[in-house]
């Protein structure tokens, strides 16, 4: 079974749909941003302060190759973690990849309330923020399923997400019986 990978910007609800679709689809919840904060022995704002963003992209990309030693879990990954040449490829390697997504207002609102534990938010303008978010669309659009989260609660977010996942097999289920 493959792993269900959630991507999208700081204050997509990446973390908040993610337990909730773990919980319907009955698998694992997993955080990237948790597997490094394990690995590291450290909160992300001290790995940002003491080691720089580099050293965070690093571990961002060995906890991609952990990934593909499990399978079956759905995955919550940082907002940057696919934004870099090759990754969105080894991440639908890895799974079905879903885009959280949404107008930037309402996600540099959410991304805002935690911004104390978002590095990537301090001494930035909000223009700044946004022309980060507008570069890494590109990234964020190879996923495989797109889920418009404007005016929806994590839990229909999720509801929409499984039907989507549902969806998805079944149309390869008959692709597959028609010999496609
Ligand atoms: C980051 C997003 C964060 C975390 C880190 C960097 C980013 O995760 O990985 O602070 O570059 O967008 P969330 O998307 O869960 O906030």
């Amino acid at each position: 079974m493959d792993h269900v990978i959630l991507v999208g910007f700081m204050g997509a609800g990446k973390s908040s749909v993610g337990r909730l679709l773990a919980r319907k689809l009955g698998r694992c919840f997993v955080e990237t941003d948790d597997m490094i904060v394990a690995r590291e022995g450290r909160s992300i704002p001290e790995i940002f302060a003491t080691f720089g963003e580099a050293r965070f992209r690093e571990a961002e990309m060995e906890a991609v190759r952990l990934l593909a030693l499990k399978r079956g879990d759905v995955i919550a990954t940082g907002g940057g973690l696919p934004c870099r040449e090759g990754v969105p490829e080894a991440l639908r390697a890895l799974g079905t990849v879903v885009w959280l997504t949404g107008g930037f207002d309402a996600l540099y609102d959410r991304a805002r309330r935690a911004r104390d534990e978002r590095p990537m938010l301090v001494s930035r303008s909000r223009a700044e923020v946004e022309a980060l978010y507008r570069a890494r669309e590109a990234y964020y659009r190879q996923a495989d399923i797109i889920v418009d989260t404007t005016a929806l609660g994590p839990d229909q977010v999720a509801s929409r997400v499984a039907l989507a996942l549902a969806e998805r097999r079944a149309a390869s289920g008959t692709a597959r019986a028609a010999g496609a």
